[in-house]
């Protein structure tokens, strides 16, 4: 798939499905091979999108979900311009933990905003910006639950029931029915999944 072009990569699904544990494996291997890179994640990528992020993920905020849309897009044009578009013209593979698809479903779908007018809104403000290729991470709810139990930081979106998953769940399978998407079953050992991606991009 990669062929020498640049090339824009997303991360997506729930919490705990294994997103960031392939992007240090996909990282690694980048290094190893001498390919040219950077990794960025979303909110966040450039210094007023992490601070965005802190306002955003944090436990005891009093702000409406269109609010919290609207910093969203700020903070992800804001990234588009200043971290992403540039890195992919110099030619790097640039991969996101997370983009646009997780407010989509996050804010679009699961608070109710509405995936149409919300993806209407990403097309009007930020020109359809998507990814060239999405890994979409799917894990069964208990599964979720089980993994987030060990973990010790915790944000907002950590600290939801099994509904709430289900409902994420839901939304990406509204959302994914696009060539841009690569299923990755997140059940599967890390090694496994790594291979996969990486045949998937072509490396
Ligand atoms: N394929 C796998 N099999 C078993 N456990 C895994 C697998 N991938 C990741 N894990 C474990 O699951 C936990 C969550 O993984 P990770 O942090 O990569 O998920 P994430 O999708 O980035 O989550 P978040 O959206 O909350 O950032 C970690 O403890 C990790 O070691
Ligand atoms: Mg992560």
């Amino acid at each position: 798939m990669r062929r020498n072009k640049p090339l824009f990569v997303s991360f997506e699904g729930p919490e705990a499905s294994g997103k960031s544990s392939q992007i240090i494996l996909l990282k690694n291997f980048l290094i190893k091979n001498k390919i040219p890179y950077i990794v960025t994640r979303e909110p966040g990528g450039t210094i007023i999108s992490e601070k965005l992020r802190n306002i955003i993920l944090q436990k005891k905020n009093n702000i409406t979900n269109l609010e919290e849309i609207l910093l969203l897009m700020a903070a992800r044009l804001n990234h588009i311009n200043q971290v992403i578009e540039p890195n992919l013209k110099k030619g790097k593979l640039v991969i996101s933990d997370r983009f646009a698809d997780s407010t989509f479903v996050y804010q679009g779908f699961v608070n109710g905003f509405g995936i149409k007018k919300i993806q209407k809104l990403h097309k009007d403000l930020l020109n359809n910006f998507l990814p060239t290729k999405t890994f979409l991470f799917k894990l069964p709810s208990n599964e979720i639950i089980k993994r987030l139990k060990k973990r010790k930081i915790k944000n907002k979106y950590d600290i939801k029931d099994i509904q709430f998953h289900n409902k994420i769940a839901l939304g990406y399978k509204q959302i994914s029915n696009s060539k841009r998407f690569t299923l990755i079953n997140g059940l599967m050992s890390k090694d496994k999944i790594h291979k996969k991606i990486l045949k998937t991009l072509g490396l």
